[in-house]
C-alpha cells in the first residue's frame, strides 16, 4: 500500500463520519466534490464502504467545482462523466441532490446559471466539506492566477500551464478548451472543513509555494493559509520541497 492509498482512505472515512453524523441530526449532508486524478482513490474507498459496509448517500448533496466550458456531459473529458464513472453510479446518491457546473450552456445563459449554483448552496447551509486537489499554477477548482480570494461561481479563462496538462485528456493542447466554469475562491473559502490532497513530485514545487509563500492572488491555493479548517494531505513526494 503506498502513501496516496492509506491517506486517501483517511479522507473516505472522515467524509463517511460527517455523512452519518449529518443523518443522526437529520441534516443534509452537503459535499464539495473534485474531479482529476487527486481524488480517484477517495472515490475508490467511498464506493466500497458502500457496497461492503452499507455507507448510504442518501443524505448527500454535491456540488462539483468546475466543468470545461463548451463540454457535452457524455464526451470522454467531461466532468460529469467522471462522477459518474467513479462515484455517482455505484452509490444510491439521489439524482436531483448532484450539482455540476453545466458546460453545455449557451454563454448568455452562463451568468443566471452560476448565481443559482451559489444559491442553491446556500439553500442548503453551504459546504460542510470540501475536497480539493491543486493545479501547478496553484489553482483550486479552476479558479486560476488572478482568481480573487471573493470570487464566485463563474465562467474563467484556463492558465495556459493548465490546458498543457490537460493535453493528453484532449489528445493535443489544441483541443482543450480556452474556458471553464468553476466556483470562486471565497465560494470554496466558506466550507467548514476543507481537505486539499496532492500526489507525487509534478505538486511539490506548488505545494511548496502555496504553503510556505505568500498569501496572493498570483498563487490562489495560497488564500486557503487563512481558512480556519483546512488540511493538506499530501504524500512525501509532493510534500518534498516543504522547508
Ligand atoms: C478538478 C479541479 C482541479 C484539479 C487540479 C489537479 O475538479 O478542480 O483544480 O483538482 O487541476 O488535478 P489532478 O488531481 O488531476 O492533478
Amino acid at each position: 500500500m503506498d502513501n496516496s492509498v492509506k491517506a486517501s482512505k483517511a479522507v473516505a472515512s472522515e467524509i463517511a463520519s460527517l455523512i452519518k453524523v449529518k443523518e443522526l441530526q437529520g441534516d443534509p449532508c452537503v459535499l464539495g466534490l473534485a474531479t482529476g486524478s487527486s481524488p480517484i482513490k477517495v472515490y475508490d474507498e467511498l464506493v466500497r464502504m458502500h457496497k461492503e459496509e452499507g455507507l448510504s448517500f442518501k443524505n448527500v448533496y454535491t456540488f462539483n467545482l468546475d466543468e470545461y466550458y463548451p463540454m457535452q456531459p457524455d464526451a470522454l473529458q467531461s466532468y460529469v462523466r467522471f462522477m459518474k464513472e467513479y462515484l455517482f453510479d455505484h452509490i444510491d446518491i439521489p439524482k436531483e441532490n448532484i450539482h455540476i457546473p453545466d458546460g453545455t450552456l449557451k454563454q448568455e445563459d452562463v451568468y443566471a446559471f452560476c448565481q443559482k449554483y451559489e444559491q442553491r448552496l446556500e439553500e442548503l447551509g453551504g459546504l460542510d466539506l470540501q475536497i480539493l486537489g491543486i493545479g501547478r499554477t496553484g489553482h483550486i477548482g479552476f479558479n486560476e492566477p488572478g482568481s480573487s480570494v471573493n470570487s464566485r461561481t463563474r465562467m474563467i479563462t484556463l492558465d495556459s500551464i493548465t490546458r498543457i496538462d490537460a493535453a493528453s485528456d484532449f489528445f493535443g493542447e489544441e483541443y482543450v478548451p480556452r474556458k471553464a466554469i468553476t466556483m470562486g475562491v471565497g465560494t470554496i473559502m466558506k466550507a467548514n472543513r476543507i481537505i486539499l490532497m496532492a500526489w507525487g513530485e509534478g505538486k511539490a514545487n506548488i505545494i511548496k509555494r502555496t504553503v510556505e509563500g505568500p498569501v496572493t492572488y498570483e498563487t490562489p491555493a495560497s488564500f486557503l493559509q487563512n481558512h480556519p479548517n483546512t488540511t493538506f494531505v499530501i504524500d512525501d513526494a509532493a510534500g518534498a520541497e516543504l522547508t
